[in-house]
Protein backbone atom coordinates (compact mmCIF):
# COMPACT_ATOMS: atom_id res chain seq x y z
CA UNK A 1 0.00 0.00 0.00
CA UNK A 2 1.61 3.27 -1.27
CA UNK A 3 0.15 6.11 -0.21
CA UNK A 4 0.14 9.12 -2.70
CA UNK A 5 1.97 12.33 -1.44
CA UNK A 6 2.01 14.17 -4.64
CA UNK A 7 -1.19 15.30 -6.63
CA UNK A 8 0.63 16.42 -10.38
CA UNK A 9 4.19 17.04 -8.60
CA UNK A 10 2.83 19.16 -6.04
CA UNK A 11 3.18 18.25 -2.16
CA UNK A 12 -0.26 17.63 -0.35
CA UNK A 13 -1.00 18.75 3.20
CA UNK A 14 -2.05 16.36 5.07
CA UNK A 15 -5.29 17.24 6.92
CA UNK A 16 -7.06 16.34 9.86
CA UNK A 17 -11.18 16.35 10.43
CA UNK A 18 -11.66 16.41 14.40
CA UNK A 19 -15.24 15.08 14.54
CA UNK A 20 -18.02 11.88 13.72
CA UNK A 21 -21.17 13.75 12.17
CA UNK A 22 -22.43 14.67 8.87
CA UNK A 23 -21.00 17.92 9.33
CA UNK A 24 -17.68 16.55 9.53
CA UNK A 25 -18.43 14.14 6.26
CA UNK A 26 -19.30 17.39 4.64
CA UNK A 27 -15.91 18.67 5.27
CA UNK A 28 -14.84 16.24 4.93
CA UNK A 29 -15.92 15.34 1.29
CA UNK A 30 -14.78 18.76 0.40
CA UNK A 31 -11.42 18.11 1.34
CA UNK A 32 -10.55 14.19 0.00
CA UNK A 33 -9.73 15.28 -3.29
CA UNK A 34 -6.87 17.43 -2.67
CA UNK A 35 -5.17 16.52 0.43
CA UNK A 36 -3.95 13.74 2.50
CA UNK A 37 -6.83 13.09 4.32
CA UNK A 38 -7.19 11.90 7.79
CA UNK A 39 -10.23 11.81 10.59
CA UNK A 40 -10.20 11.64 14.17
CA UNK A 41 -13.56 10.48 15.03
CA UNK A 42 -15.56 8.92 18.31
CA UNK A 43 -17.74 6.68 16.14
CA UNK A 44 -16.73 5.14 13.05
CA UNK A 45 -18.70 7.42 10.66
CA UNK A 46 -19.10 5.27 7.26
CA UNK A 47 -18.64 8.01 4.83
CA UNK A 48 -15.45 9.38 6.20
CA UNK A 49 -13.52 5.93 7.54
CA UNK A 50 -14.09 5.01 3.59
CA UNK A 51 -12.47 8.45 2.11
CA UNK A 52 -9.67 8.92 4.88
CA UNK A 53 -7.16 7.34 7.47
CA UNK A 54 -8.52 7.49 10.58
CA UNK A 55 -9.09 7.06 14.45
CA UNK A 56 -11.44 5.91 16.59
CA UNK A 57 -11.39 7.97 20.17
CA UNK A 58 -13.12 11.07 21.94
CA UNK A 59 -12.96 14.48 20.37
CA UNK A 60 -12.71 15.85 23.28
CA UNK A 61 -9.59 14.04 25.21
CA UNK A 62 -7.90 17.28 23.06
CA UNK A 63 -4.24 15.91 24.33
CA UNK A 64 -5.12 12.50 22.57
CA UNK A 65 -6.06 14.41 19.31
CA UNK A 66 -2.96 16.69 19.48
CA UNK A 67 -0.66 13.58 20.39
CA UNK A 68 -2.58 11.61 16.94
CA UNK A 69 -1.87 15.13 14.62
CA UNK A 70 1.92 15.28 15.85
CA UNK A 71 2.64 12.02 15.10
CA UNK A 72 1.22 11.74 11.49
CA UNK A 73 2.62 14.97 10.95
CA UNK A 74 -0.60 16.72 9.73
CA UNK A 75 -0.56 20.54 8.69
CA UNK A 76 -4.06 21.63 9.15
CA UNK A 77 -6.52 20.54 11.41
CA UNK A 78 -10.33 21.49 10.90
CA UNK A 79 -12.22 21.25 13.88
CA UNK A 80 -15.74 20.09 13.23
CA UNK A 81 -17.98 20.65 16.38
CA UNK A 82 -18.17 23.13 19.52
CA UNK A 83 -17.08 20.75 22.44
CA UNK A 84 -13.65 19.87 21.76
CA UNK A 85 -13.03 23.64 20.77
CA UNK A 86 -14.19 24.84 24.62
CA UNK A 87 -12.00 22.25 25.76
CA UNK A 88 -9.18 24.04 24.00
CA UNK A 89 -8.48 21.60 21.46
CA UNK A 90 -6.88 24.10 18.93
CA UNK A 91 -4.23 25.57 21.68
CA UNK A 92 -3.46 22.18 22.33
CA UNK A 93 -3.08 21.36 18.68
CA UNK A 94 -1.26 25.24 18.32
CA UNK A 95 1.30 23.56 20.66
CA UNK A 96 2.15 20.85 18.70
CA UNK A 97 3.05 23.02 15.62
CA UNK A 98 -0.87 22.37 13.99
CA UNK A 99 -2.16 24.84 12.65
CA UNK A 100 -5.81 25.32 12.66
CA UNK A 101 -9.39 25.91 11.44
CA UNK A 102 -11.13 26.62 14.62
CA UNK A 103 -10.76 28.99 17.35
CA UNK A 104 -8.67 29.16 20.35
CA UNK A 105 -10.93 28.61 23.75
CA UNK A 106 -10.65 32.05 24.49
CA UNK A 107 -11.97 33.42 21.37
CA UNK A 108 -14.48 29.91 20.96
CA UNK A 109 -16.22 31.90 24.22
CA UNK A 110 -18.09 33.63 21.25
CA UNK A 111 -19.80 30.24 21.27
CA UNK A 112 -19.49 28.34 24.73
CA UNK A 113 -20.14 31.57 27.05
CA UNK A 114 -23.28 33.49 26.11
CA UNK A 115 -23.03 36.05 28.80
CA UNK A 116 -19.38 37.24 27.21
CA UNK A 117 -20.82 36.95 23.88
CA UNK A 118 -24.09 39.75 25.08
CA UNK A 119 -21.69 42.14 26.91
CA UNK A 120 -19.26 41.87 23.74
CA UNK A 121 -22.17 43.01 21.68
CA UNK A 122 -22.43 45.63 24.42
CA UNK A 123 -19.55 46.66 24.95
CA UNK A 124 -18.49 47.33 21.32
CA UNK A 125 -21.68 48.62 20.61
CA UNK A 126 -22.26 45.71 17.82
CA UNK A 127 -25.95 46.45 16.03
CA UNK A 128 -28.49 43.52 16.45
CA UNK A 129 -27.98 42.39 20.17
CA UNK A 130 -31.57 42.22 22.00
CA UNK A 131 -32.79 42.87 25.72
CA UNK A 132 -31.26 40.12 28.08
CA UNK A 133 -30.06 39.66 31.67
CA UNK A 134 -28.02 37.17 33.38
CA UNK A 135 -28.67 35.70 37.00
CA UNK A 136 -27.03 33.62 39.46
CA UNK A 137 -30.54 33.05 41.53
CA UNK A 138 -34.02 32.69 41.74
CA UNK A 139 -35.60 35.32 43.28
CA UNK A 140 -33.58 38.11 40.79
CA UNK A 141 -35.22 36.00 37.87
CA UNK A 142 -38.43 35.86 39.83
CA UNK A 143 -38.55 39.60 39.93
CA UNK A 144 -37.58 40.16 36.58
CA UNK A 145 -39.89 37.77 35.22
CA UNK A 146 -42.87 39.44 37.15
CA UNK A 147 -42.06 43.01 35.60
CA UNK A 148 -40.91 41.83 32.03
CA UNK A 149 -44.34 41.24 30.47
CA UNK A 150 -43.07 39.90 27.14
CA UNK A 151 -42.15 36.32 26.71
CA UNK A 152 -38.70 34.83 26.99
CA UNK A 153 -36.22 32.37 25.71
CA UNK A 154 -34.29 30.69 28.85
CA UNK A 155 -30.75 30.02 28.17
CA UNK A 156 -27.65 28.03 30.24
CA UNK A 157 -24.86 30.21 29.72
CA UNK A 158 -22.42 27.52 28.85
CA UNK A 159 -22.92 24.48 26.15
CA UNK A 160 -25.47 21.72 26.51
CA UNK A 161 -25.23 20.07 23.28
CA UNK A 162 -28.11 22.01 21.76
CA UNK A 163 -30.56 20.56 24.30
CA UNK A 164 -30.71 24.06 26.59
CA UNK A 165 -32.57 26.49 25.06
CA UNK A 166 -36.16 26.73 26.10
CA UNK A 167 -38.40 29.04 24.59
CA UNK A 168 -42.36 30.06 25.94
CA UNK A 169 -44.70 29.49 23.79
CA UNK A 170 -42.70 26.27 22.38
CA UNK A 171 -41.24 24.26 25.15
CA UNK A 172 -42.07 26.32 28.44
CA UNK A 173 -45.97 27.43 28.39
CA UNK A 174 -45.56 31.05 29.93
CA UNK A 175 -43.09 32.80 31.99
CA UNK A 176 -44.16 30.98 35.39
CA UNK A 177 -42.20 27.93 33.67
CA UNK A 178 -39.51 29.85 32.28
CA UNK A 179 -38.98 30.93 36.03
CA UNK A 180 -39.11 27.27 37.16
CA UNK A 181 -36.75 26.57 34.31
CA UNK A 182 -34.18 29.00 34.74
CA UNK A 183 -33.81 27.21 38.84
CA UNK A 184 -33.34 24.21 37.29
CA UNK A 185 -30.62 25.31 34.84
CA UNK A 186 -28.52 27.88 37.71
CA UNK A 187 -29.13 24.77 40.69
CA UNK A 188 -27.72 21.75 38.10
CA UNK A 189 -25.66 24.40 36.68
CA UNK A 190 -26.27 23.32 33.40
CA UNK A 191 -23.16 24.00 30.75
CA UNK A 192 -21.27 24.54 33.20
CA UNK A 193 -22.18 27.61 34.76
CA UNK A 194 -24.41 28.49 37.60
CA UNK A 195 -25.87 31.09 35.80
CA UNK A 196 -28.81 31.21 33.68
CA UNK A 197 -29.61 33.80 30.74
CA UNK A 198 -32.62 35.31 30.07
CA UNK A 199 -33.61 36.87 26.67
CA UNK A 200 -36.43 38.32 24.96
CA UNK A 201 -38.14 36.18 22.38
CA UNK A 202 -37.34 37.63 19.18
CA UNK A 203 -40.92 37.58 16.93
CA UNK A 204 -39.71 36.84 12.86
CA UNK A 205 -38.46 34.41 10.31
CA UNK A 206 -34.82 32.80 11.41
CA UNK A 207 -31.54 32.39 9.07
CA UNK A 208 -28.02 31.77 9.48
CA UNK A 209 -24.78 32.96 7.99
CA UNK A 210 -21.73 30.68 8.18
CA UNK A 211 -18.43 32.53 7.77
CA UNK A 212 -15.01 31.65 6.90
CA UNK A 213 -12.59 33.82 9.01
CA UNK A 214 -8.77 34.17 9.52
CA UNK A 215 -8.66 36.16 12.60
CA UNK A 216 -9.16 39.64 10.36
CA UNK A 217 -11.41 38.75 7.08
CA UNK A 218 -14.36 37.65 6.96
CA UNK A 219 -16.20 35.67 4.10
CA UNK A 220 -19.87 35.24 4.19
CA UNK A 221 -21.26 31.66 2.74
CA UNK A 222 -24.60 31.73 1.22
CA UNK A 223 -27.71 32.34 3.53
CA UNK A 224 -29.59 28.92 4.69
CA UNK A 225 -32.52 28.44 6.80
CA UNK A 226 -32.62 24.82 9.05
CA UNK A 227 -36.15 23.33 10.29
CA UNK A 228 -35.80 22.72 14.48
CA UNK A 229 -39.13 21.00 14.52
CA UNK A 230 -39.36 17.23 14.09
CA UNK A 231 -42.55 17.16 12.52
CA UNK A 232 -44.27 18.59 9.18
CA UNK A 233 -45.57 21.89 9.63
CA UNK A 234 -43.25 22.91 11.60
CA UNK A 235 -44.61 20.97 15.29
CA UNK A 236 -43.57 18.81 17.25
CA UNK A 237 -39.88 18.42 19.55
CA UNK A 238 -37.47 21.11 18.50
CA UNK A 239 -34.49 19.15 17.58
CA UNK A 240 -30.73 19.86 15.98
CA UNK A 241 -32.46 20.76 12.66
CA UNK A 242 -34.04 18.45 10.03
CA UNK A 243 -33.34 20.11 7.52
CA UNK A 244 -32.64 23.28 5.53
CA UNK A 245 -32.32 25.00 2.16
CA UNK A 246 -29.98 27.60 0.49
CA UNK A 247 -31.39 29.88 -2.71
CA UNK A 248 -29.61 30.94 -5.94
CA UNK A 249 -28.05 34.23 -5.11
CA UNK A 250 -27.13 33.49 -1.49
CA UNK A 251 -30.15 35.20 0.01
CA UNK A 252 -33.12 33.59 0.90
CA UNK A 253 -36.75 34.21 -0.39
CA UNK A 254 -37.64 36.38 2.97
CA UNK A 255 -34.51 37.50 3.10
CA UNK A 256 -32.82 40.77 1.25
CA UNK A 257 -29.97 42.09 0.54
CA UNK A 258 -29.90 44.63 2.36
CA UNK A 259 -30.56 42.46 5.61
CA UNK A 260 -27.87 39.86 4.58
CA UNK A 261 -25.63 42.91 4.81
CA UNK A 262 -26.45 44.33 8.09
CA UNK A 263 -26.01 40.70 9.46
CA UNK A 264 -22.50 40.09 7.44
CA UNK A 265 -21.74 43.49 9.40
CA UNK A 266 -22.84 42.64 12.37
CA UNK A 267 -20.40 39.61 12.05
CA UNK A 268 -17.50 41.62 11.14
CA UNK A 269 -17.87 43.62 14.06
CA UNK A 270 -18.25 40.67 16.42
CA UNK A 271 -15.03 39.28 14.90
CA UNK A 272 -12.90 42.70 15.63
CA UNK A 273 -14.52 42.89 18.81
CA UNK A 274 -12.89 38.94 19.75
CA UNK A 275 -9.71 39.53 18.50
CA UNK A 276 -9.36 43.16 20.93
CA UNK A 277 -11.15 41.21 23.73
CA UNK A 278 -10.03 37.62 23.51
CA UNK A 279 -7.80 36.31 20.43
CA UNK A 280 -8.07 36.62 16.50
CA UNK A 281 -11.12 34.41 15.68
CA UNK A 282 -9.74 32.09 13.10
CA UNK A 283 -12.47 29.28 11.80
CA UNK A 284 -16.06 29.11 10.80
CA UNK A 285 -18.46 31.56 12.53
CA UNK A 286 -22.10 30.08 12.98
CA UNK A 287 -24.75 33.68 13.17
CA UNK A 288 -27.97 32.31 13.96
CA UNK A 289 -30.26 35.43 13.19
CA UNK A 290 -33.88 36.29 13.47
CA UNK A 291 -35.19 38.67 10.72
CA UNK A 292 -37.28 41.51 12.68
CA UNK A 293 -39.68 44.34 12.15
CA UNK A 294 -36.23 46.22 13.43
CA UNK A 295 -33.43 44.21 10.71
CA UNK A 296 -31.76 41.25 12.02
CA UNK A 297 -31.31 40.23 15.65
CA UNK A 298 -28.80 37.95 16.73
CA UNK A 299 -29.80 34.77 18.48
CA UNK A 300 -26.53 33.46 18.82
CA UNK A 301 -23.14 31.79 17.22
CA UNK A 302 -21.66 28.81 16.80
CA UNK A 303 -17.60 28.34 16.54
CA UNK A 304 -18.29 25.77 13.98
CA UNK A 305 -19.95 25.23 10.86
CA UNK A 306 -23.85 24.29 11.60
CA UNK A 307 -25.15 20.85 11.21
CA UNK A 308 -27.45 20.94 8.67
CA UNK A 309 -26.35 23.90 7.09
CA UNK A 310 -23.00 22.61 6.47
CA UNK A 311 -24.57 20.43 3.79
CA UNK A 312 -25.83 23.62 1.55
CA UNK A 313 -23.37 25.15 1.56
CA UNK A 314 -19.97 23.18 1.50
CA UNK A 315 -21.05 20.89 -1.52
CA UNK A 316 -21.33 24.32 -3.29
CA UNK A 317 -17.84 25.47 -2.76
CA UNK A 318 -16.39 26.55 -6.33
CA UNK A 319 -12.63 27.64 -4.38
CA UNK A 320 -11.40 24.12 -3.22
CA UNK A 321 -11.72 23.88 0.60
CA UNK A 322 -8.41 23.06 1.20
CA UNK A 323 -7.17 26.33 -0.78
CA UNK A 324 -9.80 28.11 1.30
CA UNK A 325 -8.25 26.33 4.60
CA UNK A 326 -4.72 27.58 3.69
CA UNK A 327 -6.12 31.15 3.94
CA UNK A 328 -7.68 30.99 6.98
CA UNK A 329 -4.68 29.54 8.56
CA UNK A 330 -2.27 31.97 6.46
CA UNK A 331 -4.40 35.10 7.67
CA UNK A 332 -4.64 36.00 3.81
CA UNK A 333 -8.49 35.15 3.25
CA UNK A 334 -9.85 36.67 0.58
CA UNK A 335 -12.37 35.67 -1.86
CA UNK A 336 -14.58 32.45 -2.03
CA UNK A 337 -16.53 31.27 -4.71
CA UNK A 338 -19.89 29.15 -4.39
CA UNK A 339 -21.77 28.02 -7.30
CA UNK A 340 -25.01 30.43 -8.01
CA UNK A 341 -27.62 27.52 -7.50
CA UNK A 342 -29.70 26.65 -4.89
CA UNK A 343 -29.78 23.69 -2.33
CA UNK A 344 -31.58 21.46 -0.34
CA UNK A 345 -31.01 19.29 2.88
CA UNK A 346 -33.30 16.63 4.10
CA UNK A 347 -32.37 14.39 7.57
CA UNK A 348 -33.11 11.53 7.74
CA UNK A 349 -34.04 9.91 11.51
CA UNK A 350 -35.58 7.28 13.04
CA UNK A 351 -39.44 6.74 13.53
CA UNK A 352 -40.49 8.53 16.20
CA UNK A 353 -37.01 10.84 17.02
CA UNK A 354 -36.08 12.37 19.01
CA UNK A 355 -37.47 9.27 21.09
CA UNK A 356 -34.99 6.50 20.51
CA UNK A 357 -37.30 3.21 19.91
CA UNK A 358 -35.77 2.20 16.89
CA UNK A 359 -31.78 2.85 17.66
CA UNK A 360 -30.10 -0.35 16.82
CA UNK A 361 -32.06 -1.05 13.77
CA UNK A 362 -30.76 -1.51 10.41
CA UNK A 363 -31.35 0.37 7.73
CA UNK A 364 -30.66 0.46 3.54
CA UNK A 365 -28.70 3.22 1.89
CA UNK A 366 -28.58 2.73 -2.17
CA UNK A 367 -25.37 5.38 -2.00
CA UNK A 368 -25.29 4.48 -5.71
CA UNK A 369 -29.21 5.18 -6.86
CA UNK A 370 -28.95 8.39 -4.34
CA UNK A 371 -25.29 9.75 -6.29
CA UNK A 372 -26.78 8.96 -9.88
CA UNK A 373 -29.81 11.40 -8.96
CA UNK A 374 -26.87 14.13 -8.32
CA UNK A 375 -27.43 14.34 -5.16
CA UNK A 376 -25.06 13.36 -1.86
CA UNK A 377 -25.18 11.10 1.68
CA UNK A 378 -23.94 12.83 4.41
CA UNK A 379 -23.97 9.91 7.50
CA UNK A 380 -24.22 11.16 11.21
CA UNK A 381 -25.35 9.29 14.18
CA UNK A 382 -25.04 5.86 12.61
CA UNK A 383 -22.53 2.75 12.96
CA UNK A 384 -21.28 0.44 9.99
CA UNK A 385 -21.16 -2.87 11.23
CA UNK A 386 -20.14 -6.16 9.11
CA UNK A 387 -24.03 -6.54 8.58
CA UNK A 388 -25.20 -3.11 7.35
CA UNK A 389 -25.41 0.73 8.92
CA UNK A 390 -27.52 0.89 12.05
CA UNK A 391 -29.24 3.70 13.59
CA UNK A 392 -28.60 4.93 16.86
CA UNK A 393 -31.41 7.29 18.54
CA UNK A 394 -30.43 10.35 16.67
CA UNK A 395 -30.32 11.83 13.16
CA UNK A 396 -28.91 9.55 11.05
CA UNK A 397 -27.92 10.74 7.68
CA UNK A 398 -28.24 14.06 5.96
CA UNK A 399 -29.41 14.11 1.74
CA UNK A 400 -28.67 16.92 -0.31
CA UNK A 401 -29.41 18.01 -3.74
CA UNK A 402 -28.55 21.36 -5.82
CA UNK A 403 -30.36 23.09 -8.66
CA UNK A 404 -31.12 26.04 -10.32
CA UNK A 405 -33.98 26.52 -7.90
CA UNK A 406 -35.15 25.90 -4.02
CA UNK A 407 -37.53 23.79 -5.88
CA UNK A 408 -35.79 21.99 -8.31
CA UNK A 409 -33.14 20.86 -5.63
CA UNK A 410 -36.35 19.60 -3.58
CA UNK A 411 -37.20 17.41 -6.28
CA UNK A 412 -34.04 15.98 -6.28
CA UNK A 413 -33.43 15.82 -2.36
CA UNK A 414 -37.25 13.87 -1.93
CA UNK A 415 -36.62 11.49 -4.62
CA UNK A 416 -33.17 10.38 -3.08
CA UNK A 417 -34.96 10.31 0.05
CA UNK A 418 -36.59 6.98 -1.14
CA UNK A 419 -33.65 4.96 -1.69
CA UNK A 420 -33.17 4.68 2.37
CA UNK A 421 -35.43 2.00 3.89
CA UNK A 422 -35.52 1.49 7.19
CA UNK A 423 -37.94 3.03 9.95
CA UNK A 424 -36.96 6.03 9.34
CA UNK A 425 -38.75 9.68 8.37
CA UNK A 426 -38.21 12.64 6.95
CA UNK A 427 -39.80 16.03 6.62
CA UNK A 428 -41.02 16.09 3.01
CA UNK A 429 -41.96 19.66 3.49
CA UNK A 430 -38.14 20.99 3.64
CA UNK A 431 -37.92 23.44 0.58
CA UNK A 432 -41.51 22.89 -0.64
CA UNK A 433 -42.91 26.02 -2.47
CA UNK A 434 -45.61 25.84 0.38
CA UNK A 435 -43.47 26.20 2.82
CA UNK A 436 -40.90 28.57 1.46
CA UNK A 437 -44.16 30.82 0.66
CA UNK A 438 -45.19 30.64 4.27
CA UNK A 439 -42.11 31.86 5.20
CA UNK A 440 -42.29 34.88 2.68
CA UNK A 441 -45.73 35.38 3.57
CA UNK A 442 -45.11 35.57 7.38
CA UNK A 443 -42.26 37.77 7.09
CA UNK A 444 -44.47 40.38 5.06
CA UNK A 445 -47.05 40.07 8.17
CA UNK A 446 -44.21 41.37 10.00
CA UNK A 447 -42.64 44.23 7.95
CA UNK A 448 -46.06 45.39 7.64
N1 LIG B 1 -28.55 23.99 12.83
C1 LIG B 1 -28.28 24.32 14.17
C2 LIG B 1 -26.87 24.19 14.58
O1 LIG B 1 -26.01 23.81 13.83
O2 LIG B 1 -26.57 24.47 15.73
Amino acid sequence: FIKIYFIQGELIMKVLVVGTGAREHAIADGLKDDVELYCYMSKVNPGMSKIAEFKQGDEGEVEKVAEYAAEKGIDIAFIGPEAPLGKGIVDELQKNGIKCVGSTQSAARIETDKSFMRKLFEDYEIEGSLIYKVFDNSEDVSKFLDEFDRDVVVKPVGLTGGKGVKIVGDHLKDNEEAKEYSCEVIDNVMGGFAQVIIEERLIGEEFTIQAFCDGKHLVPMPAAQDHPHAFEGDVGAITGGMGSYSDVGGLLPFLSQKNYDKAVKIMQDTIEAIAKEAEPYKGILYGQFMLTSDGPKLIEYNARFGDPEAMNVLPLLKTPLVDVCKSIVDGNLDTVEFENKASVCKYIVPDGYPETEYAGELIEVDEVAIEKLGAKVFYAAVSAEDDGIHLSGSRALGIVASGESIGEAEKVAEKACEFVKGNVYHRRDVGTAELVNKRVEHMKEILN
